[in-house]
């Protein structure tokens, strides 16, 4: 394992603290903020006004994808916000369609394109799953091996198109699989399902032990789970003690327990509502801790059936 070692606190969370971090300081030294505005099912017409409710509320990180769909509505919002292009961080994904080393920067520079800006602050590879041009049908070898795909994205840094690159949905055989290989470039973050319903200790453990941080994705338990989140007894404690709203009190969970967030909404209030955390006390956080993981976990974003793999993308590495 050739990941850089890592100064974040143990996988406990950050204890007894004032004050959470606004940005984490990657392998690059770029500061990447903390927490960002997601834009997966953020509708073309609602999208870009959400976008600049946030940057208006102090956000400077904006988590997207070419799969989204609603890139060129998001570089309109950026723009007419006024917020220079240096303020920002921007993160988009590489789609499974466009794993084949020469379709790589093409993909990068249509999303470019779209979000009106020469360069990304993260890119990712949105899944560990490769899909043959123009097809749904899997490339195995590019799935069993995405080394050739993280070599160019490695050159799309040299050239500065993107200043950090990263992966996502990548369980730990996975992310040994790729690291295993002579990286010029580690992988700056690993964007995975966080939520109440699927904490991760052991991926959120060992990614500390080796230095590769966690994105938190529908860290408030998406669309489906969101409802039931806010209504935990220990979220809901945490929220009448600290006089804070229950999605700020997850939302504060996850940066304490040392990752980037990613909550997404369209509704205005929810937008600025979310932007706001808080240290929570070291022991409403273990009891919060303690009722997500005792539970069986509960993903809420698998789509190994719908892409009909025959496995499941994340159990253990089956190649
Ligand atoms: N890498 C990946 O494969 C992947 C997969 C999934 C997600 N992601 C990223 O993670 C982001 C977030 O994930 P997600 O959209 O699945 O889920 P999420 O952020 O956990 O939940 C979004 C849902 O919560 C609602 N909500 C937001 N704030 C709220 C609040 N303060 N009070 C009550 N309800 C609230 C939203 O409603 P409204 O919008 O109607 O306000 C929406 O229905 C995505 O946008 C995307 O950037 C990445």
């Amino acid at each position: 394992m050739s990941l850089r070692g890592c100064h974040r606190k143990g996988f406990q969370g950050v204890r007894n603290i004032s004050s959470l971090p606004e940005h984490y300081t990657l392998p690059s030294g770029d500061k990447i903020p903390a927490v960002a505005l997601g834009v997966w099912q953020a509708s073309p017409g609602e999208v870009g006004a959400a976008v600049k409710t946030a940057l208006n509320a102090g956000y400077r990180h904006i988590d997207g994808a070419w799969i989204y769909r609603n890139e060129e509505e998001v570089g309109q919002a950026i723009k007419q916000s006024g917020v220079a292009r240096k303020d920002l961080w921007l993160t988009s994904k590489l789609w499974n369609t466009f794993h084949a080393p020469e379709d790589v920067e093409p993909a990068l520079d249509d999303s470019l394109a779209k979000l009106g800006t020469d360069y990304l602050d993260l890119y990712l590879i949105h899944w560990p799953v490769a899909f043959k041009k123009d097809t749904s049908e899997v490339d195995e070898a590019l799935t069993a091996d995405p080394y050739p795909t993280w070599q160019k994205l490695e050159e799309l840094v040299e050239k500065g198109k993107v200043r950090n690159i990263g992966i996502s949905n990548f369980n730990i055989p996975r992310v040994k699989n790729l690291t295993a290989n002579n990286l010029k470039v580690q992988p700056a973050v690993n964007q995975v399902e966080l939520n109440f319903w699927n904490p991760q200790p052991e991926l959120l453990a060992w990614s500390k032990e080796n230095g590769l941080l966690l994105e938190a994705y529908s860290p408030l338990g998406s669309n489906k789970q969101v409802k039931e989140t806010l209504n935990q007894p220990e979220v809901r404690k945490i929220a009448e003690t600290l006089g804070i709203t229950p999605a700020q009190a997850i939302i504060s969970w996850h940066v304490q327990r040392g990752t980037i967030v990613l909550p997404k909404s369209v509704t205005p209030s929810r937008v600025e509502e979310n932007f706001k955390v808080f240290p929570l006390p070291d022991d409403l956080f273990d009891k919060l801790e303690a009722a997500a993981t005792a539970h069986k976990p509960l993903r809420v974003v698998n789509p190994s059936k719908g892409w009909r793999l025959g496995y499941d993308v994340f159990d253990d590495y089956p190649y």
